[in-house]
């Protein structure tokens, strides 16, 4: 049975053995592991039965410590961490020797971030080092933004879960690549999150900001942070009477997801309320893509919420 801890000691020392623990972040809660000990690392890998070839993301509490796990410190990233750390910000950089390949899958870079949370900074300045650390989610599934869903996901187990209360932000970190030489500096958003591109134009001026995909961030392949009912989106609730899609669908009961017109908010809610209509006993979970729209964050809700269809009408 997993153990929902408030002990930080218990957490380091679980760490400092080779334990796997999960912690709290204002994003999602992390499955963690020591990121120099490649038996826990692994061991990550095979709780989440996630492939060996979507690398971790390495979590450290200074830029110091940030430093020693990349190869180079580009000035932008010097200033993005300064602006935006501790945050839901993750730099992919070139990653220093230390770092092994399995928490990067072979990659040359190393995801690198500052979570926001004053338990988990704690443990990672108790322990000394960094922590590698996915979403402690099975591979696939939503993200937990509480210490009861890390236990949901991994009940059989006997993890420790650091409870830092329910995550402030409820979207997973805002993922980019830095590429910078002496004349230019051009910057790739991987994964949308609460740090927007317009937060990032703000602090890096006219800079070159492009969106990209799969092939650059393994973990952005196609069906991604999965309710446990299937989800169908809508263009709106006119479009539940179309004849074509009633076909389509072979599913009768549903339960709506309703997304808070506050953006922030339906961030921080999204995946406890997905898990909420998952456990409805219904067939499936209908959502109205005329919701919300227009603001940065719910381009971020939306990418979550279509990766995690089942079918998607609004397209
Ligand atoms: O908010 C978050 O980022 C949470 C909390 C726990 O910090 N973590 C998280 O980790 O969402 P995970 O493993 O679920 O997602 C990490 C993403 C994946 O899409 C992965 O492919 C990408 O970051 N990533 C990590 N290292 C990378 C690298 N070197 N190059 C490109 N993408 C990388
Ligand atoms: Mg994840």
């Amino acid at each position: 049975m997993a153990t929902i801890t408030h002990s930080i000691q218990d957490v380091c020392e679980a760490l400092r053995r080779g334990n796997l623990a999960a912690i709290p972040t204002e994003t999602v809660y992390g499955l963690a592991g020591d990121v120099f000990n490649d038996i826990a690392v692994e061991q990550i890998f095979v709780m989440k039965k996630r492939p060996f070839f979507d690398p971790l993301i390495v979590h450290v509490a200074s830029v110091e410590q940030a430093k020693s796990v990349v190869s180079a410190w580009p000035d932008t990233a010097a200033i993005l961490a300064k602006a935006f750390w501790p945050g839901p910000l993750t730099m992919v950089l070139p990653k220093a020797p230390a770092i092994s390949d399995l928490v990067t899958s072979g990659l040359p870079s190393v995801g690198v971030r500052m979570p926001k949370h004053p338990m988990t900074l704690e443990v990672i300045e108790k322990l000394g080092k960094p922590i590698a650390a996915p979403s402690a989610n099975q591979f696939k599934k939503s993200s937990p933004t509480t210490a009861e869903h890390v236990v949901d996901e991994f009940p059989q187990t006997d993890l420790l879960i650091l409870d830092g209360g329910p995550s402030d932000v409820g979207l997973e970190s805002t993922v980019i690549g830095i590429h910078e030489s002496d004349s230019h500096c051009e910057i790739e958003i991987y994964r949308l999150g609460a740090v927007t591109e317009r937060d990032i134009r703000k602090v890096l001026g006219d800079v070159k900001i492009t969106q990209k995909s799969s092939a650059a961030a393994p973990g952005q392949l196609g069906h991604h942070y999965m309710p446990k009912i299937p989800l169908v989106i809508f263009k709106d609730r006119a479009q539940v009477d179309d004849s074509a899609i009633q076909k389509k669908l072979t599913f009768k009961t549903y339960v709506d997801l309703e997304l808070n017109p506050n953006p922030v908010i339906a961030a921080r809610e999204l995946y406890a309320k997905l898990r909420e209509c998952s456990r409805s006993q219904r067939e499936f979970i209908r959502v109205f893509r005329d919701q919300g729209q227009g603001d940065q964050l719910w381009d971020a809700i939306w990418d979550r919420l279509t990766r995690a269809a089942t079918f998607d009408f609004s397209k």
